[in-house]
């Protein structure tokens, strides 16, 4: 239903200068559901999510969010409602976990007791954060910092979650438990978009799947449909077993 979809991506094509990077992606985000965007290093995925957040302009297809056309820069975008977290995002060590928090809700211009809901909220969704609200984020583990940092996005109130390798450098057994964190939002009707290098852990939580290759759309759709092979095939140009 059209009424669902929160982010439409449309042949987009963006780059760097005269570098052309991102040639034809297409995308869609809906609410309350997860898009996950695979493909292999350099295939566009990173500069993909730039063109969506304002750090990158497209030079041509179309950006729609809500309903409507997506040109505002970026600090509107994120008053709009998207959230963009970084590949490599880190928190600030020396701050405890509240401060980190808290950060992530000044710059949003929201009143003491609207930023007080939010972190409610997001104590709620990650309890260890509140356990740990007192420490300094530097006590924490790889995970829980991931978690933090994906707390301070959430402190905006986004609709649009974007999330770039959030799992990037965690031991296996850890990033399931990131995974099932990302499924976790979903019960707040927000719409993720996220970028994952582990395939088969990004797609068992994915409601929609995309595959790019040389800034290209090669395949998407429902992950209940997409197969492994079709995957692998994306990826590797060839069709398993
Ligand atoms: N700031 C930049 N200036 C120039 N070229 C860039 C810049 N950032 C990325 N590129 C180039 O754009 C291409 C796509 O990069 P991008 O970071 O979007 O890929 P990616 O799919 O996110 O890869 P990875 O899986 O390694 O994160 C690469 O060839 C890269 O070298
Ligand atoms: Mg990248």
């Amino acid at each position: 239903m059209a009424a669902d979809i929160l982010l439409e991506v449309e042949h987009l094509a963006t780059g760097y200068g005269d570098l052309k990077v991102v040639r034809d992606v297409s995308l869609t985000v809906r609410n309350g559901e997860i898009t996950v965007l695979l493909g292999r290093n350099g295939a566009g995925k990173t500069t993909t999510l730039r063109a969506i957040s304002g750090l990158n302009r497209a030079t041509s297809g179309a950006l729609r969010y809500r309903g409507r056309p997506l040109d505002a820069p970026v600090h509107k975008r994120v008053a709009q409602g998207i959230s963009y977290v970084q590949e490599g995002k880190r928190v600030f060590h020396e701050l405890t976990v509240e401060q980190n928090l808290l950060l992530g809700g000044f710059s949003t211009g929201q009143r003491r007791h609207a930023l007080a809901g939010a972190l409610d909220e997001i104590y709620a969704l990650f309890p260890i954060l509140k356990q740990k609200r007192a420490l300094a984020a530097a006590s924490m583990s790889g995970g829980q910092q991931q978690m933090l940092a994906i707390g301070q996005a959430l402190m905006a109130r986004p609709k649009l979650l974007i999330l770039d390798e959030p799992s990037q450098g965690l031991a296996p057994v850890i990033v399931k438990e990131v995974m099932e964190q990302i499924h976790a939002l979903k019960s707040t009707g927000l719409g993720i978009l996220l970028i994952e290098q582990g395939v088969n852990e990004s797609v068992a939580i994915a409601d929609q799947v995309t595959i790019i290759e040389m800034g290209r759309t090669v395949l998407s759709g429902p992950s209940s449909e997409v197969t492994a092979e079709q995957i692998q095939q994306a990826y590797f140009g060839s069709a398993v077993g």
